[in-house]
């Protein structure tokens, strides 16, 4: 693996740390104590320079103190990351990983420029948005210069979450309807309003679909009810969200919104078809709901060409709500909805003040401002469509060696690899994707799997990935699908089951996790192809654990 060096990352000045194995490495932290109230000298382990506790401590107070349901990476074998940098982690014991997953730390761990727009904030001034400050009205103004000339009103808060809760309600106090429409497999995020309108929650736990939430068909052309070989799958799929229109106003039910993923992203790396969203769109206006974009995952420009992922549609789509959240504070809890001036005065005209005692505070926005500054001076929209073309076009080349592989798509640098158990069928080969991120983990790669049958490999690294990067990804994601097909046997024995894979080659930890669970090729990405969705090759253009 590439190992961090102190280069500075494109005009950025990340750097200050060395490869390899790095200087947390040690002998027990001075007045390191253990976990569970043993005395000092007689710890479990020993903690490293690094660390307040052993790995094993810290695991043991997790086990007490935190909630299970929190659930942590790779289950059955943790990870204890004690520090990054740029799109590299690094353990306790200074082992460096290959961060993959990370959408959050969007303009690279530990950022510079970020904690330097922090810390100078932090010296000055924090305080709610009640008192006039010039951070706040900047940052919306910047946000606002990013989106459609409509989308100009900004209410700033604290999660993806909350944007989404907010989002709801604007959209019901402008249109005084209750209903809501979502895609399949969505996850909107996890307060109580959007559980209910999250299939990827509530369709895998005991709470019910509640009548007002309809839930229409993810616009999947490679594993969904209308695919690639389908005239016009756009059509088809907008008019599922037409029929559940029609029946929602045939039971006396309207729509206050249809809300979806520019690309849907714990749904499996979903891109839908081009003229799908302005389709739908027509038919939500035309019940007079409203269209609600979440960027959470997918905007900032992820997908290279445009800043936001809604935009790859053609500029004849607008939806009437943004929100987003993740890569806006590079980890700092920063969300936003962005709206129109019509919908924002409708929220107003209620009477009832929003008041959110943190979000769009000084620091907040110092820190959004600065992600916006660096995205832009480290070209880093750029990097997601030269590297995201780069790795699709390697991973294009493995489609072609590796049986396994039945699907490749994405767009910069928000990827998917389907992992199948045969091409003709298409079955979901789930316990082939956790081998495959446990064996990646143990290469010193972070990877995920998610997607409804857990077999779609996510990839949605910082921003700041490179083509080394890619290339050492790929190399060893090759040598894991070799010997995994040539232990499967893979031309007559594709359908091996799970256990069998689990008493075979399966790494210990990722059968138990498992079974616990019950480019240059730029032109022709297929799926962008598939999707109708080309990007102009000269611009510039698990598991259930999100990140
Ligand atoms: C698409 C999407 N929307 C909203 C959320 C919720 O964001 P948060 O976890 O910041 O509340 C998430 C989180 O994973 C998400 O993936």
């Amino acid at each position: 693996m590439p190992p961090v060096t102190t280069e500075s990352q494109g005009k950025g000045t990340q750097r200050g740390i060395t490869g390899g194995k790095a200087s947390c490495r040690g002998s027990p932290r001075a007045g390191a104590h253990t976990g569970e109230g043993r005395p000092l000298g007689a710890p479990r382990c020993p903690a490293t320079m690094c660390e307040l506790y052993c790995k094993q401590d810290t695991l043991a107070l997790r086990r007490k103190h935190i909630g299970p349901s929190c659930k942590v990476f790779f289950a059955a074998d943790p990870i204890k990351i004690v520090r990054a940098q740029r799109q590299y982690m690094f353990d306790e014991k200074g082992e460096q990983y290959l961060d993959c997953i990370n959408n959050v730390a969007h303009v690279g761990h530990c950022h510079p420029e970020v904690l330097k727009a922090a810390l100078k904030q932090m010296e000055l001034l924090n305080t709610n948005s009640r008192f006039l400050h010039d951070n706040i009205v900047e940052y919306a103004k910047r946000l606002s210069a990013t989106l459609p000339e409509k989308l100009s009103v900004c209410y700033f808060t604290n999660s993806g979450s909350e944007a989404n809760d907010l989002a709801l309600r604007l959209a019901r106090q402008f249109r005084g309807h209750q209903d809501v429409i979502t895609l399949d497999h969505a996850y909107h995020g996890h307060l109580s309003s959007l559980i209910e309108i999250s299939p990827y929650k509530f369709g895998k736990g005991k709470d019910v679909k509640k009548e007002f939430v309809h839930v229409a068909p993810t616009p999947d052309t490679y594993r969904g009810k209308y695919r690639e070989d389908h005239a016009d799958p756009a059509s088809a799929y907008a008019d599922e969200v037409k029929k559940i229109i029609e029946e929602a106003h045939e039971g006396g039910r309207k729509i206050a919104a249809f809300i979806a993923e520019s690309m849907q992203s714990c749904g499996g790396q979903i891109i839908p078809p081009a003229g799908y969203f302005q389709k739908v769109a027509e038919y939500v206006h035309q019940a007079e709901g409203v269209f609600i974009a979440d960027e959470v995952q997918v905007g900032f420009g992820r997908v290279g060409k445009h800043f936001w992922s809604f935009q790859m549609h053609g500029e004849d789509f607008v939806p009437d709500i943004v929100t987003m959240g993740k890569p806006m504070g590079n980890g700092h809890p920063v969300a936003c909805v962005v709206t129109t001036k019509e919908i924002a005065e409708a929220f107003s005209s209620s009477g009832m003040e929003y008041f959110n005692t943190y979000g769009g505070n000084p620091v907040s926005s110092a820190i959004g401002l600065a992600v916006l500054d660096v995205i832009e001076n480290e070209d880093l929209q750029g990097n997601a469509t030269r590297v995201g073309n780069y790795l699709t076009e390697l991973l294009n080349k493995q489609k072609a060696k590796h049986t396994l592989i039945g699907d490749i798509r994405g767009i910069g640098l928000f990827i998917g690899i389907d992992l199948v158990k045969d091409g003709q069928s298409r079955t979901p080969a789930t316990a082939e994707a956790q081998h495959v991120i446990y064996k990646m983990k143990e290469k010193r790669v972070l990877l995920s799997a998610d997607g409804p049958h857990r077999n779609v490999l996510k990839i949605k690294p910082p921003m700041c990935f490179t083509e080394e990067d890619a290339k050492f990804m790929v190399d060893q994601l090759d040598e894991i699908l070799t010997v995994l097909e040539e232990a499967m046997g893979a031309q007559t024995e594709s359908l091996v089951s799970d256990n069998t894979l689990c008493r075979t080659k399966m790494p210990k930890e990722a059968c138990l996790e498992l079974l616990s669970e019950g480019a240059p090729d730029q032109k022709e990405n297929p799926s962008q192809k598939r999707n109708g969705l080309r990007t102009d090759k000269h611009s510039l253009l698990s598991k259930r654990l999100k990140t």
